[in-house]
């Protein structure tokens, strides 16, 4: 069995040759060095969020008032951290969470390859988001045996967000991720102090630009004329969806259809009424809106209201022990956002590997010493209010 808190042995036997890891292993000072290597528009982009950022913070800092309680004589010696989603066994509970940028934070300016081959090596899987640098064929190319799920911004064209959907099926995506919470963007002070929208400047938009029904809809290709392309764009890319267009999206695809950004216990059971597979509880990491409630304290309402139904969970994971908190408040599995894009930014493939492998790690050795050996002990009685 694979134990992922090894990667400690495989750090500290290293150091015995002289060999310190390249990257650090705590998100504090891998965000540091990562902001100091990317341009100052990225960072902003990557880092910043909605408002003063209240809500993007206590995402983070809500975790600290749960608790993990200590069990001993457990012998915890062999953990298992694999989960079951939508029939597929998965060896970890963690994915990558989409983000629109990912390609851009890359060196080379193809991060979106470099996550999906991270997706492959790892066997986590990776939620590959619309806003792409590379074409959505292209990344699924590269996920090996690890299945991958594709994040939809539903356009307010129903031809072209059809041909995604059809496009992702056909690139053998395991699931359909519909993002409920950005068909407009939320006031992001950073970016907008620089005035930067990456998009509107021709980034992550290949999904569009080699989509045969967005072309369609154009005078000329990208290719000529890229700013009426970049305009076309956005006049498609946000859509205001409500309850009664639900149908219609379940209608799109028989894979398993879940919604990012349920945070209220009713939209969630209505969700489900309406036939989705998956409930995605995050709050976009704070960069949408700055209600100021962490995502981690919605999750209970609505693990409770989505009875059978996986949760998947994302916003302030920032290592293993948010992992294991959120697993044991219900969550069925646990995005990690920011963290991979600073691993991916500093080190590529592998940058996003050793991230991963830490929090891997840490969540692994959480198990190990405080006595649960499998995800399925993790329940919410396993935690303490402390604050
Ligand atoms: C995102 N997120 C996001 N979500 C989504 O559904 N589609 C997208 O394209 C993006 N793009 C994106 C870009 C950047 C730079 C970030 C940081 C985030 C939100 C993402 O999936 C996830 O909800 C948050 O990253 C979770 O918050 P933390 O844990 O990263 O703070």
């Amino acid at each position: 069995m694979v134990h992922y808190g090894d990667y400690q042995m495989e750090i500290y036997r290293a150091g015995l040759n002289g060999r310190l890891p390249k990257l650090p292993v705590d998100f504090r000072e891998l965000e540091a060095r990562a902001h100091a290597a990317m341009p100052p528009e990225l960072v902003s982009y990557v880092a910043g969020g909605c408002g003063n950022e209240h809500t993007q913070n206590i995402n983070v800092s809500a975790f600290e008032r749960w608790g993990l309680i200590p069990r001993m004589f457990v012998g915890a010696a062999k953990r298992d951290m694999s989960i079951d989603l939508f029939g597929m066994r998965l060896p970890t509970p963690i994915f990558m969470s989409p983000i629109g940028v990912i390609g851009l934070c890359a060196q080379d300016g193809h991060g979106d390859i470099a996550t999906a081959r991270a997706a492959r090596k790892l066997g986590v899987p990776m939620v590959a988001s619309t806003l792409s640098t590379n074409p959505l064929e292209e990344v699924a190319s590269e996920f090996g045996e690890t299945p991958g799920f594709f994040q939809l911004y539903t356009p307010t064209d129903r031809a072209l967000a059809e041909s995604l959907v059809r496009r992702a099926e056909a690139a053998g995506f395991k699931g359909i991720v519909v993002t409920l919470d950005t068909w407009v963007t939320g006031w992001r002070p950073r970016d907008l102090n620089q005035s930067n929208f990456p998009m509107l400047r021709g980034h992550a938009l290949a999904n569009y630009f080699s989509d045969a029904v967005f072309r369609g809809s154009l005078v000329e290709p990208p290719e000529k004329d890229l700013s009426a392309a970049i305009m076309q764009w956005g006049k498609i890319f946000g859509n205001p969806l409500n309850w009664d267009d639900l149908p219609w999206l379940r209608s799109l695809t028989k894979l398993p259809l879940i919604m990012k950004g349920i945070c209220h216990p009713d939209d969630a059971r209505r969700a489900i009424d309406g036939g989705v597979d998956g409930i995605y509880c995050s709050n976009h990491g704070g960069r949408q809106a700055n209600g100021g409630i962490a995502a981690v304290d919605l999750l209970p309402g609505i693990v409770k209201a989505s009875c059978n139904t996986p949760v998947l969970f994302d916003s302030g994971i920032r290592s293993g022990t948010e992992v294991i908190k959120a697993l044991a408040l219900g969550a069925t599995a646990v995005g990690i956002g920011r963290p991979y894009a600073y691993g991916l930014a500093l080190d590529g493939v592998e940058g996003i590997v050793h991230v991963l492998r830490c929090i891997l790690a840490e969540a692994d050795l959480l198990m190990a010493v405080d006595g649960y050996p499998r995800i399925a002990d993790l329940v919410p009685s396993s935690l303490m209010a402390v604050g």
